[in-house]
């Protein structure tokens, strides 16, 4: 049995693996891999582990039928077309629950560095530009008591509830598509529409997933209904937000700042005005990147895959539909 294995992973998750028998292929170019090249290799493979955002599309999944199980190093999946994965009863395993405290930390982190124009500051002294004390230059607001808006409240958005009511006493306010019970009964948590969130939140945080109902959900007009003092932070996928609706709102005074950790696309471009602002604050899509976090990833990475080779059904699968017996 062979894996073709698209970015080093913790080597937890690789003994796991070779201790399992089965022959790894890893990309370890310091350059993407292109669509052709993921072919390429997952044709040479039985199995497929992919570490990063690589385009698992219907394309893709055709020419590589054959594949018994593709595991991702991730929670999110909306890079893999579910739809065609189950036609073809191709198992997609991924890596949830591990990641959701320290991703709700970059939401906080975010927030803060944002609320008090951290890393614009940090640019200054950088540039030489610390000269003299100056009592009313770059200040920033407190977030005590304001309320927290959270898209998406999951394990993520519940982990960030939990940092913003425990350090700032924050009102939490939150809109899905079924109630969150326990973050209402922990938090006191309020389900609120869509327009409601934009109107009230201080900090609004997106913590859901991608999907064709959530893309570009804040655009121009979801950034027009909020408050010129609120904060958006997006720790979740760059593609819910729209980029270009985002410079504008924070360069005309739409909204106060944005803190991200994932960009529309990825990699940012080096000369994004989003990185010279100062009340923006950018991350290369760290939300997982601790080495428990890692670590743990990669366990349940290799964990899928293993029973994917064996036959058996995956510890965590995206797709269970597929074991549900058609007779
Ligand atoms: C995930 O697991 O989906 C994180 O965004 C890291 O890619």
């Amino acid at each position: 049995m062979k894996v073709f294995i698209t970015r080093k992973i913790p080597d937890v998750g690789l003994k796991k693996i070779k201790d399992a028998g089965i022959e790894v292929i890893e990309w370890n170019e310091k350059r993407p891999l292109s669509q052709p090249e993921l072919i390429e290799y997952s044709k040479q493979c039985d199995a497929l582990l992919s570490a990063g955002i690589n385009n698992i599309d219907a394309f893709f999944l055709n020419e590589c039928k054959h594949l018994k199980v593709i595991s991702l190093h991730s929670v999110g999946y909306d890079n893999v077309d579910i739809a065609a994965a189950d036609a073809l009863k191709i198992p997609v395993g991924h890596t949830p629950g591990v990641l959701s405290g320290p991703t709700a930390d970059v939401a906080f982190l975010l927030m803060l560095a944002v609320s008090r124009k951290a890393f614009y500051m940090h640019n200054k002294i950088m540039k030489g530009e610390w000269l003299f004390f100056e009592p009313t230059a770059d200040l920033g607001i407190e977030i005590k008591g304001k309320t927290l808006g959270i898209f998406g409240l999951g394990n993520i958005g519940y982990e960030m509830a939990k940092r913003c009511v425990g350090a700032y006493g924050m009102k939490v306010i939150y809109h899905n598509r079924t109630h969150n019970l326990q973050a209402e009964k922990d938090f006191n948590a309020e389900m609120v529409s869509f327009d409601e969130l934009l109107k009230r939140s201080d900090v609004l945080s997106v913590h859901s997933n991608l999907s064709d109902e959530t893309k570009e959900k804040f655009d121009k007009s979801a950034f027009g209904k909020m408050k010129p003092s609120s904060i958006f932070i997006n720790t979740a996928r760059g593609g819910i937000h729209n980029e270009e609706d985002l410079i504008y709102a924070l360069q005309n005074g739409i909204i106060w700042g944005a803190g991200l950790d994932v960009t529309n696309p990825e990699p940012m471009r080096k000369d994004n005005p989003l990185l010279t602002m100062p009340n923006a604050a950018v991350l290369p899509h760290i939300g997982s990147a601790t080495v428990e976090t890692r670590n743990a990833m990669a366990n349940i990475a290799a964990d899928n895959l293993i029973a994917g080779l064996n036959g058996k059904r995956l510890p965590f699968p995206v797709n269970p539909e597929i074991y549900v017996s058609t007779n």
